[in-house]
């Protein structure tokens, strides 16, 4: 079997927007538009870049929630990017996703115990005994011990969270998008859900894509770190080289926010010039162009290809 528990090639999801007023023509949101990349097994990778640059799209893409319109998504081996729809059930077996907002994906009127057993009952677990052993095992993984008679809103948000990842891990995932898993949640409770996602990795053996704004917590969690930008990944590389020697202007942007509050060296907080374009019409060649103080002719024609700058570090832009 390969390295790689998933590879994504040039995926592009594209959001249809109302015909114009003469009715022709549609326009799309390019949320996703044209993203390679791979998850080894046992391994992090985070996915980081400014609201609405794609991050969710990618997951819930990734995860067929939503339907790819362009590239290939291969999971374990095998193509998933057409698999129909009562198919997919195999592949919800080792792909989970934890999301934002825990209260959202519970039903409030479900005690989380039951929520739970109807999960490893669809998967197949038929004995009603080991259906429930399983839920206290999974409880009890999770920090929660003997909490499963209890219903969504008798939790704190950190315990809710709790209750998902124990939902997610009922299956017995390889791969969980964790999508913002911390961001709705009180600034102390965060570490200790960050430090659970990462034992469970480590105990489990699982891999995460993990989507997060807060880029200490990518820092830490991250074996490897994808940066987006209006779509499309414009550098991926060990999280640890990232950090240290970010190469595209965008990338050296966005982290100068971390290398300030981390290390008290005299680096300076870069600045971001301009809005971010709209993405039903990306700039041509490169899509960072409008805001980089580097640009030059030749971004504005040709678009960068992926370029290999150190070991697994590789950036898109026309400096290398
Ligand atoms: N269902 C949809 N229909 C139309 N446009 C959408 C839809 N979902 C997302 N978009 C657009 O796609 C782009 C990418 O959105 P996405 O939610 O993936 O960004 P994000 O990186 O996750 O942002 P955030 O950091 O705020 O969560 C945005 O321009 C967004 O407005
Ligand atoms: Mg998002």
């Amino acid at each position: 079997m390969s390295a790689k528990i998933l590879e994504v090639k040039n995926l592009k999801k594209y959001f249809p927007l109302k015909t114009n007023l003469l009715g022709r023509e549609k326009e799309f949101v390019k949320a996703v538009d044209g993203i390679d990349f791979h998850i080894n097994y046992g391994e992090i990778l985070g996915l980081v870049g400014e609201s609405g640059c794609g991050k969710s799209t990618t997951g819930r893409t990734v995860l067929r929630l939503l339907e790819p319109t362009e590239g290939r998504i291969i999971f374990e081996g095998q193509d998933i990017t057409h698999l129909k729809k009562n198919k997919l059930r195999s592949v919800y077996k080792h792909m989970q996703l934890v999301f934002q907002d825990p209260f959202a994906s519970l039903n409030p009127r479900k005690k989380v115990g039951n929520a739970i057993d109807e999960v490893l009952y669809v998967h197949g677990m038929k004995d009603e005994a080991q259906r429930r052993e399983t839920v206290r095992e999974l409880f009890d993984m999770v920090g929660l011990r003997g909490e499963e008679d209890k219903y969504p809103h008798e939790f704190s948000g950190g315990q809710r969270q709790r209750v998902v990842i124990a939902r997610a891990l009922a299956v017995n995932p390889k791969l969980i998008i964790c999508d913002e898993p911390v961001s709705a949640l009180d600034v102390s409770i965060q570490a200790q859900i960050i430090n659970l996602l990462v034992s469970l990795k480590n105990r489990l053996g699982l891999s995460y894509l993990f989507i997060s704004h807060d880029l200490r917590v990518v820092k830490y969690m991250s074996d490897r770190v994808a940066v987006m930008y209006l779509g499309r990944i414009v550098e991926i590389a060990p999280a640890d080289e990232l950090f240290k020697n970010p190469a595209h202007p965008y990338s050296r942007a966005l982290l100068s926010v971390v290398s300030v509050l981390g290390s008290g060296k005299n680096k300076k907080k870069i600045i971001l010039e301009g809005e971010v374009p709209n993405p039903v019409n990306p700039p041509s060649g490169c899509r960072f162009r409008t805001r980089c103080k580097y640009a030059t002719g030749q971004c504005s024609e040709i678009e960068p290809q992926f370029k290999c700058i150190g070991n697994g570090h590789f950036v898109s832009c026309h400096l290398y």
